[in-house]
Order: structure tokens, then sequence, then C-alpha cells
């Protein structure tokens, strides 16, 4: 980058790192775990999705809070501008811009403050999020005998449901960090880097 400030925070990229891989953990154990139902035994990637899924809840939480404190990085009304017109206008307009260029079959340059990809990061962050606190209910509750009730049974609906959700945004969230990564737009190391 040519600015000598880094456009992230070492909190950050740090958080983000420790999110991603413990949500791929998750995706991971998701295609191999069996829950032990009756006379069927469960296995080990089992608790391993239920431990790390709470790790993951911690980490979306230490994520929300560096979002809040950090001064350096994307501003927090840009990650949630669901509230504020003129951050919807901006969010708007944004999206115009990538349709024109999706016409064209090309990407618009990548912009520091772009409202659209900080959106969709936002949403990104909100999507982690409920599926980790989801998990966390289901397992407390569990731990009464309230596992099945109705409540959690709709919780854990929607988190198999937002399982799906979640593929796509990593490959599609990835996938664009790649393309700009080779597209010289905006390399992976400044997200990607422990530097200080
Ligand atoms: C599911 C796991 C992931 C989640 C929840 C996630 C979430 C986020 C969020 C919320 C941001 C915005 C941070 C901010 O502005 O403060 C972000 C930025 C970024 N992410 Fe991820 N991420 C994930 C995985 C990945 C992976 C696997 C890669 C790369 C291969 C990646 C590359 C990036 C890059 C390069 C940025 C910076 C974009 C920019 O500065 O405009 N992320 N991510
Ligand atoms: C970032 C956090 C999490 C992610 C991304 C995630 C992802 C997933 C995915 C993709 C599935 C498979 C859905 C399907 O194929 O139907 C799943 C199922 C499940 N997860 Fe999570 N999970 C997370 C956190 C948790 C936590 C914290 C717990 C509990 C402590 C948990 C408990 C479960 C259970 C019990 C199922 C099985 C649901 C069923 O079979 O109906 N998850 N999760």
């Amino acid at each position: 980058m040519s600015s000598s400030l880094p456009r992230h925070s070492l909190a950050t990229r740090t958080i983000h790192g420790s999110l991603a891989l413990a949500v791929m953990i998750q995706l991971g154990s998701s295609l191999v775990m069996r829950h032990a139902y009756g006379d069927r035994p469960g296995n080990i990637f089992f608790p391993i999705h239920e431990y790390a899924g709470m790790i993951a809840f911690a980490l979306a939480l230490v994520f929300w809070l560096t979002v809040i404190a950090r001064r350096i990085g994307t501003a927090p009304g840009a990650l949630v501008p669901w509230f504020s017109a003129a951050r919807r206008r901006a969010l708007i307009a944004d999206v115009q811009s990538y349709l024109q260029a999706a016409r064209r079959f090309s990407l618009p340059a990548h912009d520091e403050g772009g409202a659209f990809p900080s959106a969709i990061h936002g949403l990104g962050l909100l999507l982690i999020s409920y599926m980790a606190l989801s998990g966390t209910v289901y397992y407390i509750m569990s731990l009464f005998g309230l596992g099945r009730a109705p409540v959690v049974h709709l919780l854990m609906e929607l988190h198999g449901l937002f399982g799906n959700v979640v593929w796509a945004y990593l490959i599609a969230h990835a996938a664009l960090a790649l393309l700009h990564h080779v597209t010289r737009n905006l390399p992976l190391n400044v997200m990607w880097s422990l530097k200080s």
C-alpha cells in the first residue's frame, strides 16, 4: 500500500484471521460430525464443532468490540449502514456502480471506503454472530434438558439453513479477495499480516 498507515489495525487483522480459521473448522466439522441419537453413538467431530463454535462466539464478540473501539479501519456505520439514510443512499449508489461494471463484465476499482463491500462484510459478521450465538444457546439449553424446546428447535433449524449461506459467503468473499490480489487492487497482506 502506498499509505504509511496500515488499512486495518493489528487487532482487526488478528481477530479476522482467528475468526476465519474458526469458521473453517466449523464448516469442515459440520461435514463429518455425528450427533449421538438413541443407540447410535456420536463422533469426536460433534464436540469439536460445539467447542470451536463457542470459541467462534467469543471471537465474534471481540470482533464487534474491536470495530467499535478501533481508530483505524472501516467505520462501524459502514459495516451496518441500514439505520442511516445517508449511508443507505451511498449504498444504493455503490450497488449501481457495481451493476454498471457487471454489464461490462468487469469490477469497479477497489474503493477503500466502498459502501457495498463494507455492508456485505457487516452482513457476513452478523451471519457468523447468529450461527455462533444460536449454537451456544442450544448448548446451554441442552445442559438443562431444553435442547428440544420449540424456540431452540427454531433457532437450530435456522442454524442449519444459514450454514449454507456461510459456505456461500466464505467462498465468494475469499474468491473476491484472491481476485483483488491477482489484479493488484488489494494485496492479501492488507488483511492477512501480523506485522504491527
Ligand atoms: C468466514 C470467514 C470470514 C469472515 C467472517 C470474514 C469477515 C470479514 C470482515 C467483517 C471484513 C471487514 C473488516 C473491516 O472492515 O474491519 C473482512 C475483510 C477482508 N477479508 Fe475477510 N472474512 C472471512 C474470511 C476471509 C478469507 C478466507 C479471506 C482471504 C482469502 C479474507 C480476506 C479479506 C480481505 C482481504 C479483507 C479486506 C477487505 C478490504 O480491506 O476492503 N477473509 N473480512
Ligand atoms: C461460527 C459458528 C458456527 C458455524 C459456522 C456453524 C455451522 C454449522 C453448519 C454448516 C452445520 C450443518 C448444517 C446442516 O448441514 O444441516 C451446523 C450444524 C450444527 N451445529 Fe453449528 N455452527 C457454528 C456454531 C455452533 C455452536 C456454537 C454449536 C453448539 C455449541 C453448534 C451446534 C450445531 C449442531 C447441534 C448442529 C446440527 C444441527 C442438526 O443436525 O440439525 N454450532 N453448524
